[in-house]
């Protein structure tokens, strides 16, 4: 049976912490009492926010800038955490973006950095961080899926492929490490109000059925992870859909999914607005 979960004094590590549902929950986490780790690209963001938290939480955060799309990138990340002497109790794999349109039309390149930022990164810094985790015997993952990973859906056939991926590789973990100490928790959300759209170039108006908030799913992400769940899909109407798609057979529901899609509004973008995987800084820890 697990205990129950405390924050104060910890330590979590925020993968897109600059904005959205990663920025929430580092507010969310430093209310808490934990000192925090705040992973994305954009520096001046990541620096704003951590001199926020500080003041006004007087817990202590850090900054670690890194593009987690390049390869070897995560792993980068890791030493960088060491070499600040710092241990992490509480991973959260937020960072993510997704494409969406007729796969044959999409870049090649786009969706490439896509698999390593939704896939790649996150199951490299699980493999660099779990480790001391199970060794203290205690620790916990959240992973950031989605509401796309239970069920194909056409115009965003990599971006529900990847969150297929994490959710059913947390739920592998978890069960994996129930025993030993680890919580591992798979977050599903439908449409949240975040940059997300504008990545993908659609409107959150379009979306159908109701749009949570960040600080919604973060607090129904913590939660379940008090709870030592091995998945959370939150919002009731995302509930009943997540569940409905066990009704159906699969091909039958990526049709239904595809009718529900907004229509684009302008062309995808890069989720840093068009910076260049070349033109990113290497991790630094401030
Ligand atoms: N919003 C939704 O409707 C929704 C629904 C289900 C699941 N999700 C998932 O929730 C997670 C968070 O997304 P969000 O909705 O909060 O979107 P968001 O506001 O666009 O935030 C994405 C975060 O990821 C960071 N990021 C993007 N590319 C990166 C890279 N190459 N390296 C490092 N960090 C990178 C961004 O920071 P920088 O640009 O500063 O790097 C930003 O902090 C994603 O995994 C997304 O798939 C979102």
């Amino acid at each position: 049976m697990l205990l129950a979960y405390h924050y104060r004094g910890k330590t979590a590590l925020i993968t897109g912490a600059s904005s959205g549902i990663g920025l929430a929950f580092a507010q969310a986490l430093a209310a808490r009492g934990m000192q925090l780790i705040l992973v994305a690209r954009s520096e001046e963001r990541l620096r704003h926010l951590a001199s926020e938290l500080r003041e006004r939480h007087g817990i202590q955060a850090e900054v670690i800038v890194s593009d987690l799309s390049r390869e070897g990138a995560a792993t980068q990340l890791a030493r960088a955490v060491r070499e600040r002497g710092l241990n992490v109790d509480l991973l959260i794999n937020n960072a993510g973006f997704g494409t969406y349109g007729p796969f044959a039309e999409q870049s090649a390149e786009r969706e490439h950095e896509e698999i390593m930022l939704n896939v790649t990164a996150l199951v490299d810094l699980t493999h660099a961080l779990l480790p001391a985790m199970l060794a203290r015997g205690e620790g916990a993952v959240i992973n950031l899926a989605s509401l796309a990973a239970f069920l194909p859906i056409p115009h965003m056939a990599v971006y529900a492929a990847t969150k297929a991926f994490v959710l059913s590789f947390s739920q592998a973990l978890w069960t994996e490490y129930r025993r030993q100490g680890l919580r591992v928790l798979a977050v599903c959300p439908g449409p949240v109000a975040t940059n997300f759209f504008a990545v993908i170039g659609t409107s959150q108006e379009d979306m159908p059925g109701g749009i949570l908030s960040p600080e919604q799913v973060v607090a129904a992400s913590l939660r379940a992870l008090e709870r030592g769940r091995s998945q959370v899909v939150p919002g009731l109407l995302n509930k009943l859909m997540a569940f409905s798609t066990h009704l159906v057979p699969r091909t039958l529901g990526a049709r239904v999914a595809g009718s529900f899609l907004p229509r684009r509004t302008q062309p995808g973008r890069s989720a840093a607005g068009g910076r260049s995987l070349s033109s990113t800084p290497e991790p630094q820890a401030h």
